[in-house]
Order: C-alpha cells, then structure tokens, then sequence
C-alpha cells in the first residue's frame, strides 16, 4: 500500500477520507437562504467528530496534569528485585507522570484540600511498569470493597452536585466519622500536605507494601517514596482559598511553566525494605493501608531520581488518555495481599474499558509500551494493529503469537512470587487491621506548633460547613481517641463541649501479631 500513499501535503483542509475541502465555514444550501442540505458531507462529518468529542472523565482524579521525563537508578539493586530497569547503576528509563485532585471534576480549581495523586508510567525494556501512588503515605479505607462508599460520600453531593471542589460536606464527614479507620488519613488531609504550593514540592508514595523479587524467587516487602528535590511546600490556606478564585490552574501552570523554562523537577525514589521474615516484627499489619513504617523503624534508601523535561503535545492524547494501573508490574516487582491493592489490581483496567472505549486503549502512543507486544488478543473498539496470520495457541499452522516463555524461559519473564495461602473463605477484618488510632497519635505527636494550629483550624472550618451536629460530635470523639487537646479545640471552635475521652487519651494498641492469629491471607 506504502507505494500508492499520497505524498503529504498541508495545504488544504480534508476530510477524514481525505478529500480536499473548498469551504468549511459556509454548509451547503439550497439557495443563498435556502435550508442546509443533508447531502454536505464535511458539514456532517465535522459536527458529528465535533459532537463525539468527550469521554468520561476518570471517576476519581479526574483534573490532572502530567509530563514526560525519565527515571536513572543510582546502583544495581539484583540483590532485592530483577527489575531490568533497577540493574545497572545509570540505567534511564522513560517516564510519564500524572499529578492529580482526586475529588473535584476535570473543571475544578488545584488549590483545594485534598489528596493528589502521583502516578508514574515507567516504560522499561521489560514492559510498563505503573506506580499510581498519593502524595500522602496512607488512605482512608483498609479494604477495596469499601472504595465506592468512600467515594460516594466525597463526592458532590448526589441532588446538588455541590461542592464541586473540597471536602467540607456532611457526606463525607458522615462517612468518616463512621469509619474510625480513616483517622490517620484525615490527619494527613487536615494537615498543611494536602495544600501543596507546587507539584514539584509533592511527596509521593507507593502507600501499600508491594514486593519486590528476585531472580531466584526470594521476596522482600518494599515500600515506595519520592522525595522532591525543592523540599515539600504548603500554601497556607487564606492563599489556597485565594489561589482557587485568582488561577484555578495554579499548580498545572507552575509545572507547565516550570518545564517550559528548563526548570526540571527532580524527585528522589527511596525504598524501605523489610525482609520476609520480618513480617510480624511491628505493632501494625505491613497489609494494612492506612500504616505508615516508620522511618526511625525502617530508613528509606534512596535508589534513582526522577525528572521532569518535556510538557506533552496535547492535553487529550496524553494527559487525558494515559492509563495507569496497579497492576501494570514487571518481572521483580510483585504484590502482597493488601486488602486495597488487591481490589485496585481490579478496579483500574476495568473502568478504563468505559473511559477509553474498550480494550485496545493500551495501543493508545501514551500507552503503548517501549517493549515488544506479542498476543493473540484480536479486534475491538479502536483496534489499531492489522494483524496477520492466525490468533490461537498452540497452533502448528503458523501465524500468531510465538509461545509463552515457559518455565525456563529464563530472566525478563514475569513469574508470579509463589506464596503460600491458606485460611477459611470468610468476610472479616483482621484483628491486626484494629488499631486506628495510634499512628493518627504518632502523626499529630510529631507536628510543630503551628503545623498542630493549622491542623485544628482545617478542622474548625471543615466541621464548621457540617450541618449535622451528631455528625460534628461523633468526629470529635474520634479525634479525642488521637489526642485530648486536638479534640478540645476542635470542639471549643465548633461551639461543642469537650469530648469526655478527651480527659484520658486511650490509643488503643494493636494485639501483637503473629501467623497464628492471622487468618485469611489469600488473594482476590
Ligand atoms: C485513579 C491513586 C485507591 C480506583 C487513581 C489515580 C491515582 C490513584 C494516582 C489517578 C491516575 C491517573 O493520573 O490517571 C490511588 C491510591 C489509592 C487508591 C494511592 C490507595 C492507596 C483506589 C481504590 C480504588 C481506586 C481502592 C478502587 C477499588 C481508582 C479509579 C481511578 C483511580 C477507578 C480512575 C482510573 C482511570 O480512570 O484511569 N487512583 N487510588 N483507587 N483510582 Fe485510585
């Protein structure tokens, strides 16, 4: 066909068949003020495009903005995972990132409280490999099935569809004060981190303990955190609030503008790593989500850095339609039975087949991987590839895919870690997910004076947009769990009493772990 193509030219506006075009601004009509003719083609083909234009919007972090850039691993890193990317001291790989609100729509402002997502597309010689992380280290919620409530209740509110940027709702405070395990995150959320200056100035973190594996199929827990190198920086709240009405792009512009000026924003990837063995060596659950390691506890070690270089091209094509995924993994990287990352290992592929209409979407140039593609999946919505030949395995007749790599396929194939699983097939939170308080304590413990008044203050304003008084109370016997003062004051700018509790703190302490009274340790 390549012998036939029409050399490019650029001269004149076509339509999609490639038609030279004599006029797009006038349809065609039946007399200078005649009716338009049904039969003008370009005229139909450029509103219907026109008309197909949106798709959905991702149903949390839906505004975002990203850039191209790469990741350099500082040294060879086989003793702990077979990573290719993690190998060699120096080795570049390509990266994409998507900083995110997670609670406002495409059109909301960037200055609102609330969580930002941090997720890296790392295109490596062995495959994609997608860490869809927070700029805070826990979340809301120990368990995927609980996600869709979460969600609901942060939302706009279903009859008014207001607020459209903030969590100051009695949904959510409704949802939170039920929920005593989102303690520890609303402390994160209540704190200056959830009004970042800058994405350049963003924590980010892996939030689950993932895996990582080597060569010889030895595992050790991993945790992920990147460090920015401009330091992390808040806006105070009366210029977040200002920030919102005067640029509600004000974080999108500063990285857009940032990289436009050769400014390229740096990161540092820190793991912190925890033997196998040492499982059950904390006084919380390493499955547990809403944990952080302590860093006294475990130091993070810093292992490559990240840059920031390029702006996309088009917001659409890049930024819109990139795909992130948990479990989108590469040979020496692996999961644990985390409670949250086992229902995200669902959750994202299947709302990408609706927002990005179908399952060819990973063909998409932001997603495509780097790495050779070879499979027998055929056809569907926006199938770009003109496969040749036959599509079944095993197959003596030739065409399709070569055959899998086998179990001695050697290094660069992706082997599941083999772990063992057993326990009753039972709904039940396990005893070591009970604990909600202790880190929240540790948290607000390890805050400054003025960090601690910003704290109160968010609290204050929040809970003060709360309608429901039952709701305001229940919260403020919560946070009487995390600390007495933090609830007195907290009460105090509600006009509430002080909680009782808040006289004797208890952090209830998690019951020590062990293999025994763990149960139910398989997968989804
Ligand atoms: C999107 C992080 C929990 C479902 C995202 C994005 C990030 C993120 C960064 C935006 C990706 C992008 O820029 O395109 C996290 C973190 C979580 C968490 C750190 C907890 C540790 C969950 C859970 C679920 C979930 C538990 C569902 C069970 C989704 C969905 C999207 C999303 C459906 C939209 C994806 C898309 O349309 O492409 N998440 N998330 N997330 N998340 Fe999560």
């Amino acid at each position: 066909m390549a012998q036939f193509r029409a050399a490019p030219r650029h001269d004149a506006l076509t339509t999609d068949q490639g038609v030279r075009v004599d006029d797009t601004d006038n349809a065609l009509r039946a007399g200078t003020r005649g009716p338009t003719l049904l039969e003008d083609f370009h005229n139909r083909e450029k509103i219907t495009h026109f008309d197909h234009e949106r798709i959905p919007e991702r149903v949390v972090h839906a505004r975002g903005a990203g850039a191209y850039g790469y990741f350099e691993n500082y040294e060879p890193l086989g003793e702990y995972t077979c990573a290719d990317f993690l190998a060699e001291a120096g080795r570049r790989t390509p990266v994409f990132v998507r900083f995110s609100t997670v609670q406002g729509p495409r059109g909301s402002a960037d200055t609102v409280r609330d969580v930002r997502g941090f997720a890296t597309k790392f295109y490596t010689r062995e495959g994609n490999y997608d860490l869809v992380g927070n700029n805070m280290p826990v979340f809301f919620i120990q368990d995927a099935i609980k996600f869709p409530d979460f969600v609901h209740a942060v939302k706009m509110e279903p009859h008014n569809e207001m607020p459209t940027g903030a969590s100051a709702h009695d949904t959510f405070w409704d949802f939170c004060s039920l929920q005593p395990e989102s303690t520890h995150m609303l402390m994160w959320l209540m704190s200056d981190r959830a009004i970042p200056r800058s994405f350049r100035m963003m924590q980010g973190f892996g939030v689950h303990t993932f895996r990582f594996v080597t060569a010889e199929g030895r595992g050790t827990f991993v945790k992920f955190h990147w460090k920015p190198k401009l330091g992390v920086n808040s806006l105070v709240w009366d210029e977040a609030q200002i920030a919102a009405g005067r640029d509600p792009d004000f974080n999108r512009r500063d990285l857009w503008e940032a990289i436009e000026a050769g400014e390229y924003p740096e990161w540092e990837l820190g793991v912190q790593l925890v033997p196998e063995e040492d499982e059950f060596s904390f006084d919380f659950d390493l499955l547990d989500a809403t944990k952080i390691i302590p860093e006294e506890q475990v130091p993070v070690r810093p292992i490559g850095r990240l840059v920031l270089n390029r702006n996309p091209q088009n917001f659409f094509a890049e930024t819109e339609q990139v795909a992130f995924h948990t479990a989108n993994v590469v040979p020496g990287i692996d999961f644990t039975n985390d409670p949250l990352l086992q229902g995200r290992n669902f959750s994202y592929l299947d709302t990408q087949l609706i927002r990005l209409g179908g399952p060819n979407f990973s063909q998409l140039p932001v997603n495509r991987p780097l790495a050779d593609v070879n499979h027998n999946h055929r056809d569907g919505f926006g199938q770009q590839v003109i496969h040749p030949g036959t599509n079944y395995f095993p197959n003596s007749l030739g065409g399709g895919c070569p055959a899998h790599a086998g179990a001695g396929g050697g290094a660069g194939v992706f082997r599941h870690y083999a772990q063992r699983v057993d326990g009753e097939k039972i709904r039940v939170r396990s005893e070591s997910f009970q604990d909600h308080y202790s880190q929240a304590a540790l948290f607000w413990n390890s805050m400054s004076d003025w960090e601690q008044r910003h704290i109160v203050e968010a609290f204050r304003f929040e809970l003060g947009k709360v309608e429901s008084v039952p709701v305001r109370e229940r919260m403020v016997g919560n946070l009487a769990q995390v600390n007495g003062e933090l609830a007195a004051q907290v009460a105090d700018g509600l006009g509430l009493p002080a909680p009782a509790a808040a006289e004797g703190i208890t952090t209830a302490a998690s019951p020590a772990l062990s293999q025994e009274n763990l149960t139910g340790t398989g997968g989804i």
